[in-house]
């Protein structure tokens, strides 16, 4: 493996979420050690001296808890029981204490905008009209002829209200009718969720990543949504819609408020957001004074055109618009999306890892990007995802980007030592951990000296951006800390040559990280030539950058901390 970065300490006072690397357990796919195919907590236990040496700092754990896994643990029947699919609670006492030992942390899916339709509230909700949790639901009569309140729908498509005919009224669902809706408006359920937190926070969780954050409050009137421009107003589908109304309401930052004062009289505990709306509206869950979500997941990257002009927007137009403290992060993918070596070819996967890894913000990796895995296509037959089996003509199907992980190449992939709930890859005996760890050139090592390099160096975890340069090919930036070493990223989004002429030609550097074999510990200067898929970090020279030096980023606009300066 290639050089490696052991410098002091970083000294300063920063939490841990915003130097730290965050890693996606989705613990159903990760590690199967009681052979049902299904994998487990003992089986995270197992693997975390692997998570150790990738050096992640944390990792978020999908749902474990129990769940008639309608939408594979999303539709929660007891939030403080572990679901015996995954393991007990004994076995979840001493994945923390294993988690804790190694220095890392652990933080938990909190779902609390909906239970599952099993859970105790609900069958006590739905009894009758008058009973005591009828309104920790949102409960609704419909028009004439059951047709439903209003003409809000479900992500998962169709009527986002289900009749129940106990007592002639409908409920609100934004997800599968099996996914009740909980009713944000009433105080009983703000302090039942907030017992939920305290449970998990007197085990030592390290926080909690929330679901849906957006979908928590809905309109008072329950307004009708418009229908978007140009779609059929009958649509039956989530997206020809603009959920003006059933989503993103103000008061929603009032709980989100709660939950952050919560976490911090437990201390250095971190709540993160899923979120998924324009820059503009994200920036808000930030919180007023910054005392709402530390990280608003940022899921730009998950949908952007994979072009340099567009990246460069993108990150420029999130920078522009953080708030004064509010900390940056990034996301390359989720258990909800396609894998990102699926979307824009593994070539450009090993350049989406530099990004990453070198933007300013804690960065989010899901289990197996490392790898390089890619989406697994699972014939018709045997879809399992609730959205999957709703669009079947849609590929909307998140299984292919769930298949389990590929830890080597005996029969199951080393996940389990029978078939598992979702098919494995077909080149799970080529791609996997076990080869590509003494492989110098594969993807889990670049993985790996990215993270090395960027806990190392100030300069990725608190240094400023500066955009450099940017075309149809190219994307150029550097990072620079007051203290430590100022480095150049320069990435080439595209399969083709391109050529980087950086603003000055003094800049002298060395190039620390390459995505391609060959050009690491050479020097660089002047015009820097790059293959196609290529993406380098050069550690510039010292002086590179003072004022007086003709290489200065003075001038450019920067983000994130003082003005590059360097020793
Ligand atoms: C977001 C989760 O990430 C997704 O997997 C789930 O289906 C929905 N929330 C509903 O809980």
């Amino acid at each position: 493996m290639a050089q490696m970065y052991n410098k002091e300490e970083n000294t300063s006072r920063q939490p841990w979420w915003e130097t730290g690397v965050i890693y996606q357990v989705y613990p159903r796919s990760f590690q199967d050690t009681n052979q049902d195919g299904v994998g487990d907590l003992n089986g995270v236990i197992q693997r975390l001296d692997y998570l150790k040496w990738m050096q992640v700092d944390c990792i978020w754990l999908s749902p474990v808890f129990r769940s008639p896994m309608a939408d594979f643990g999303y539709d929660i029947s007891d939030y403080t029981g572990i679901d015996p699919l995954f393991g007990s609670i004994d076995d979840f006492d001493r994945l923390i204490s294993e988690v804790h030992r190694r220095d890392m942390k652990l933080i938990l899916d909190l779902v609390p905008n909906h239970t599952s339709d099993q859970h105790p509230w609900f069958r006590e909700s739905r009894k009758d009209l008058h009973n005591r949790k009828r309104n920790w639901y949102i409960w609704q009569d419909g028009g004439p002829d059951h047709t439903p309140p209003n003409n809000w729908k479900s992500v998962f498509g169709g009527p986002a209200w289900e009749y129940d005919s106990a007592t002639g009224q409908f409920y609100y669902h934004a997800f599968l009718k099996e996914q009740p809706d909980l009713n944000w408006r009433n105080p009983e359920v703000w302090q039942a969720i907030l017992d939920v937190m305290r449970f998990w926070l007197e085990k030592h969780v390290d926080g909690f990543r929330v679901d849906v954050m957006w979908h928590m409050v809905k309109d008072e009137l329950l307004r009708n949504n418009p229908s978007q421009p140009g779609t059929d107003p009958a649509s039956d589908f989530y997206d020809d819609y603009l959920p003006v109304y059933s989503t993103d309401q103000p008061e929603v930052h009032e709980i989100v408020r709660a939950m952050r004062e919560l976490l911090e009289s437990y201390g250095q505990k971190v709540l993160i957001g899923e979120i998924y709306l324009p820059v503009s509206k994200l920036i808000h869950y930030y919180g007023k004074d910054n005392k709402g979500a530390h990280l608003p997941f940022n899921f730009q990257l998950l949908t952007a055109e994979w072009k340099a002009e567009q990246i460069s927007a993108i990150i420029n137009e999130y920078e522009g618009a953080l708030p004064e403290g509010g900390w940056p992060n990034w996301v390359l993918g989720n258990h909800d999306q396609r894998r990102i070596a699926t979307r824009i070819g593994l070539p450009q996967a090993r350049v989406a890892a530099m990004l990453l890894l070198t933007l300013r913000g804690t960065p989010t990796l899901y289990y197996g990007e490392e790898i390089g895995m890619t989406d697994v296509a699972i014939p018709r037959s045997e879809i399992v995802d609730p959205q999957g089996l709703g669009f079947p003509d849609l590929y909307a199907s998140r299984d292919p980007g769930r298949t389990p992980m590929q830890w080597d190449s005996s029969p199951y992939a080393g996940f389990s030592q029978t078939k598992a709930w979702l098919r494995l890859a077909h080149n799970y005996n080529e791609v996997n951990v076990a080869n590509q760890q003494h492989a110098p050139a594969s993807m889990l090592n670049l993985y790996r000296k990215l993270i090395d390099l960027r806990k190392n160096e100030p300069a990725f975890t608190r240094g400023a951006y500066t955009p450099l340069y940017t075309d149809q090919q190219v994307l150029a930036y550097v990072r620079a800390a007051p203290e430590g070493d100022k480095f150049m990223v320069v990435l080439n989004l595209t399969a083709g040559p391109a050529r980087f002429d950086p603003p000055h030609q003094q800049w002298h550097g060395e190039v620390v990280i390459n995505t391609l074999p060959g050009r690491e510990g050479l020097p660089t200067s002047g015009p820097i030539l790059l293959n196609g898929d290529e993406g380098l970090i050069i550690r510039l020279e010292p002086g590179a950058g003072q004022p007086e030096d003709p290489a200065s980023t003075e001038g450019l606009a920067t983000t994130g901390s003082t003005p590059p300066r360097i020793r």
